[in-house]
């Protein structure tokens, strides 16, 4: 049966397993599509989600930044990410010259070294899952540690993120035991490692002393204001980046003239990362409030409806990618920026997403010669907000 547009919720089935061919149905559409039943308009078209994006006065991030804030009235942590104009600017701006290009660049050679301590058993193995083993690792381990936790709580954080984020089928929003039980855990533990600096500031380190300290307009974090930040940013550093590691993985072991390509020239990595990101986009979708009403795409967009700036189509819309729905990691088109979002609230982690996700490739495919993917024990995630894979099983020869 063809997809079409008018069957469109996020919350359905079919787009929560695999909303691709809804996606076309309302590219299709050729302009933005209303979603009554979430008072939501849903930007599809890779121009319509650039140009919203740029309407910043017109936009509301104070009730959330997921699909579920927006829609299902979830929980909205008070951070930067849900705050608008200069507050945004300020508290961003606390840990922001952390992530510039420069800076990212001089954190390169700790990515590396990461990278190469954790591949260097499963090396030995012959075998790995690339997002368990190896990049998920990683991402949780660097996350932690630039928020100052000691490594081996980063590392237990990972399945308690992991069991926070699942969904099972038909599941509609975080809210099945496993969910709220993880969540409640991972908050416990962060409230504690809080309250443990709160008493002791002097040992607090890198993010975490940085919005201890933060004082901006007079006020301080609470301690609650304080475990929030700690929990988007443990969270936003690690789940993406590892389904894009995965993704690549995945899709050269489809495409053997690409992977032969990308073995014999490692420099092909940055390009293969970017098409990954690009045609398994893992911020499937993102969601803000209009504050004013506007026009985008010919459609009038009115103060207090719901947006959803769904990036995965965008990056699959055919008047900006050539021949889109094929994974090409040698395209002249590509363009990542459209996958870490456009505007004063884009990914505060890109350059760390792309240096320490290129990293870890290169530390990988310098060592090999050749590799396998399980394609029967891959898995994806379901749900409405985050895609990608979280098991991309392969083994792999070594150069002698
Ligand atoms: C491939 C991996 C990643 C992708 C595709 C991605 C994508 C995105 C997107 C699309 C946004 C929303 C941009 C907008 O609202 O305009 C975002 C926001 C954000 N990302 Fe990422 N991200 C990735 C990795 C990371 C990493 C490694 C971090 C590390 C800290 C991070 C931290 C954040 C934060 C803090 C925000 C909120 C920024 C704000 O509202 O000011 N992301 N990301």
């Amino acid at each position: 049966m063809t997809a079409c547009a008018s069957q469109y919720d996020p919350y359905s089935h079919a787009a929560m397993s695999d909303p691709h061919e809804l996606y076309r149905a309302l590219r299709a559409e050729g302009a933005p599509h209303f979603l009554p039943k979430y008072n939501a308009w849903a930007f599809t078209l890779f121009d319509d989600v650039k140009a919203a994006s740029l309407k910043e006065k017109c936009l509301d991030f104070s009730h959330g930044q997921t699909p579920g804030q927006l829609l299902l009235n979830e929980f909205i942590p008070h951070t930067f990410a849900t705050m608008n104009g200069p507050a945004h600017k300020a508290w961003r701006g606390i840990i922001a010259g952390d992530f510039t290009p420069d800076a990212v660049a001089a954190q390169v050679p700790r990515y590396r070294a990461l990278a190469r301590e954790l591949w260097e058993p499963l090396r030995k193995q012959g075998r790995m899952d690339a997002y368990r083993d190896l990049a998920n690792r990683f991402f949780c381990i660097n996350a932690g540690y630039k928020l100052g936790l000691p490594r081996d709580d980063s590392e237990h954080m990972r399945s308690l993120i992991d069991d926070m984020l699942h969904r099972n089928p038909n599941q509609v929003g975080g809210n099945s035991e496993r969910n709220q039980s993880a969540g409640g855990a991972l908050m416990a533990y962060l409230h504690e490692f809080v309250g443990r600096l709160r008493a002791d500031p002097a040992r607090a380190e890198g993010f975490t002393k940085a919005y201890l300290e933060a004082e901006i307009d007079g006020h301080r974090l609470t301690d609650e204001e304080l475990v929030w930040y700690l929990f988007s940013l443990l969270v936003l550093g690690s789940e993406t980046t590892p389904m894009v590691i995965a993704a690549t993985f995945y899709h050269l072991g489809q495409n053997p003239a690409q992977k032969a390509a990308v073995l014999s020239d490692n420099g092909l990595l940055r390009r293969a990362f970017f098409e990954a990101a690009r045609y398994r986009q893992p911020t499937n979708m993102l969601a803000r409030r209009a504050r004013e009403d506007f026009e985008v795409g010919g459609q009038a967009i009115r103060a207090g409806q719901n947006l959803l700036f769904i990036y995965a189509s965008a990056n699959r819309d055919a008047k900006r990618f050539s021949d889109p729905d094929q994974f090409n990691c040698l395209r002249e088109d590509g363009d990542p920026n459209m996958t870490f979002g456009i505007g004063s609230h884009f990914c505060l982690g890109k350059f760390v997403a792309i240096e320490a996700g290129i990293a870890i490739l290169e530390e990988v495919f310098r060592d090999i010669t050749d590799f396998e993917v399980n394609y029967d024990r891959c898995e994806n995630s379901y749900g409405e907000h985050l895609s990608g894979f979280v098991s991309v099983p392969l083994s792999f020869t070594l150069k002698a």
